[in-house]
């Protein structure tokens, strides 16, 4: 969003709050009870809830008027397109286009959807390194390829060749999915064999469970990221792994969350060994869902820097 937010107030809380309300929210998914109304209120989530989600519209709306503030030759520039925030203020302000309101909830909805979502995917990403030492060193073995021994940033050119790297994050997206549980609204009667799946049913699709179908995946919680080699891609069906979902209505971003993830992951792979964690091994890993998907016992692991 090109504003620098590190020394705005609730930096932090802001995280929290948003983990907190995940989990009401998780809970509320696998909890019949909870789905009503009346119960929902009288526990106090509802209201907590509201609670959450004001200071969440408060810290965004600093955000906003900082960049307001900071920007203003940046957003009278018509030919500076880049930035999102500056979009979305010169589409609202200079051409009526959205109302605040709109705004506020795109902007809200970035934070919510752009954080921890490669937070956690990457997370995930480093306990599979502590576990698969040999993964680890080939991956090393490729960085090592590509920037020599230079400290060179990765730029795009450099990413696309991480090959090896894009598998090892695809194979952790496959056991881990942020996004375990699709929603659907069915449109129009569906039949698949005996049943029928009326229109207007809510639908949930299981990510988590496709991902570990033994039918596409062989040996299923086994590591493994040359599953993602293009000739075994081609021996599965498309939508045996949807990790960002599927189109029409698909994660937007994607490719940024992907090339962010490079990034981060080239870095650490670059400067680090990671040697241990607390996680003995994938069946073991206990995960939670917040909305998002999530480790119950959190992201421990031992990096030691490598010597230059
Ligand atoms: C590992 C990283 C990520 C994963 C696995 C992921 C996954 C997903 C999934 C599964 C959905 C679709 C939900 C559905 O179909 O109901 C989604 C939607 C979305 N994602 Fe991501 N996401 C990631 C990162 C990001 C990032 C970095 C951004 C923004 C910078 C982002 C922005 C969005 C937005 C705005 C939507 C809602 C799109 C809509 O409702 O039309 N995501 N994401």
């Amino acid at each position: 969003m090109g504003v620098d937010s590190t020394d705005l107030n609730h930096q932090n809380e802001c995280l929290s709050w948003m983990n907190e309300g995940g989990c009401y929210v998780g809970k509320r998914f696998g909890n019949p009870i909870l789905q009503i109304n009346l119960v929902w209120k009288l526990l106090g989530y509802q209201k907590r809830i509201e609670q959450l989600c004001a200071m969440g519209h408060d810290y965004v709306r600093k955000i906003l008027e900082r960049k307001k503030m900071s920007n203003k030759d940046e957003v009278a520039d018509s030919s500076n397109n880049k930035n999102y925030l500056s979009n979305l203020i010169k589409l609202t302000e200079e051409e009526g286009k959205w109302t605040d309101k709109e705004m506020m909830e795109e902007i809200q909805t970035m934070v919510a959807t752009g954080s921890d979502t490669t937070a956690i995917t990457l997370s995930f990403a480093t306990i599979m390194l502590a576990m698969h030492q040999v993964v680890q060193e080939k991956l090393y073995k490729e960085m090592c390829d590509i920037f020599g021994n230079t400290d060179r940033d990765p730029t795009l050119d450099y990413l696309t060749r991480m090959d090896y790297l894009e598998r090892v994050i695809k194979e952790t997206m496959r056991l881990f999915p942020v996004g375990p549980l699709l929603l659907r609204q069915v449109q129009e009667d569906i039949k698949i064999r005996d049943i029928v799946i009326p229109q207007g049913s809510e639908l949930f699709i299981p990510v988590h469970f496709i991902h570990r179908n033994p039918i596409h995946w062989p040996d299923p919680l086994k590591f493994d990221p040359d599953r993602f080699l293009p000739e075994e891609i081609n021996k599965r069906p498309r939508y045996s792994f949807m990790p960002f979902s599927i189109p029409p209505r698909n994660c937007i971003g994607m490719s940024f969350a992907m090339t962010s993830m490079k990034v981060s992951l080239s870095n650490i792979i670059r400067n680090f060994r990671v040697i241990s964690t607390q996680h003995k091994s994938v069946e073991s890993i206990k995960l939670r869902i917040n909305v998002v998907l999530g480790s119950v016992d959190g992201y421990g692991v031992t990096l030691k820097p490598r010597k230059k």
